[in-house]
């Protein structure tokens, strides 16, 4: 039997090479069993509420992103959040069953609470948000979810919230979510943190080739590496990690060699990685492209995804409502 796999990204841009390699590397592995992808619109209204621009033109973003970088329509059900409605419903629901501390505590919320200062987010949709995804999740009896790492505490409570459900209903309607984590779950961006829209230190997967070239000779290297003949340490350097994600070993020792005895400097080295990521992009620019000139295609892989998740989430959410006693 394949496991049933479920995940989202919110479209609040287009995705970048931290969530490549951090997420969509396992959507793609995991797409031929049974899998679902949805593009969580109502998740990016928890932060983009107060903002006027359209979050439904960046849902097709996301789409051609998906496609671009690999995921098959025919293997998986891409779907949009807001179009099945049971996941507000089933969002509902457990909220009547979430104790409020859970959601007080989870360090995704303090931390995004202090990142993102600049918007008001003392509201109940944003403290809501991690029952949002648990309810994303349980309407479709997901055994796998392949996320970021930045994900696992939500994760976390969505499993709580499977017990809890467990022990207050005595069913079994739900199986407990595993986090599935990349070999990468964590790609240094341009300035050596994490590779975040929030930093503004990403390299899309939709930047140009001169736009690449630019971003990557700005990015920070060896901090103890002031002058040429300084020897390097590779292990630190943001650029030498992204090496090793375009080129094959071989290089990549190579690489690490030179550094390591100053036989290199920094300005060729980061010529040399944006070549490689240039390469590493091209197909994805192109597949872009042509998926961009195809909208009518890409609102027909959204309905039959949208009708594949409603028949999995309608007949959960039924289940649901009997286990919590508001049906018969
Ligand atoms: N919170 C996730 C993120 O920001 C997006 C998301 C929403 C999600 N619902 C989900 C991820 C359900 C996994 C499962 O990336
Ligand atoms: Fe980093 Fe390359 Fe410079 Fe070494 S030579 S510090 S790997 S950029």
């Amino acid at each position: 039997m394949p496991s049933r796999v479920l995940s989202g990204t919110r479209p609040t841009g287009k995705l970048h090479l931290g969530n490549l390699f951090g997420a969509l590397e396992n959507y793609k592995k995991l797409q031929g069993e049974d899998a679902f992808f949805m593009i969580a619109d109502l998740h990016a209204l928890t932060t983009e509420y107060g903002s006027h621009s359209s979050i439904a033109d960046r849902v097709t973003e996301v789409v051609v992103d998906y496609l671009a970088s690999g995921l098959d329509p025919k293997s998986c059900a891409i779907f949009v959040q807001s179009e099945v409605h049971e996941h507000a419903e089933m969002a509902v629901l457990l909220g009547m069953i979430t104790p409020l501390g859970w959601l007080e505590r989870n360090p995704t919320y303090k931390d995004q609470l202090r990142e993102l200062k600049e918007r008001d987010l003392q509201t109940y949709g944003f403290l809501g948000y991690p029952v949002l995804q648990a309810a994303d999740i349980l309407l479709y009896r997901a055994e796998k979810v392949p996320v970021g790492e930045d994900q696992l505490p939500h994760l976390e409570l969505a499993r709580e919230m499977v017990r809890r459900f467990k022990h207050l209903y005595q069913t079994e309607i739900f199986p407990e979510p595993q986090p599935i984590l990349t070999q990468t779950p964590r790609v240094p961006g341009l300035d050596g943190r994490k590779m975040s829209k929030s930093y503004d230190n990403c390299i899309y997967l939709s930047d140009p080739p001169e736009v690449v070239d630019k971003k990557v000779r700005s990015m920070v290297t060896d901090p103890a590496r002031k002058k040429r003949e300084d020897k390097g340490n590779p292990e630190v350097c943001p650029v030498y990690f992204h090496h090793k994600l375009y080129q094959e070993l071989p290089a990549v020792e190579r690489v690490a060699k030179e550094c390591r005895q100053a036989l290199r400097g920094c300005v060729e080295c980061k010529a040399e990685m944006a070549r490689s990521l240039n390469e590493f992009l091209e197909p994805i620019r192109k597949k872009r492209e042509e998926w961009l000139k195809r909208p009518d295609e890409i609102k027909a892989i959204l309905d039959r995804g949208r009708r594949r998740a409603g028949q999995v989430a309608g007949e959960t959410l039924e289940k649901t409502m009997k286990a919590m006693g508001i049906r018969k």
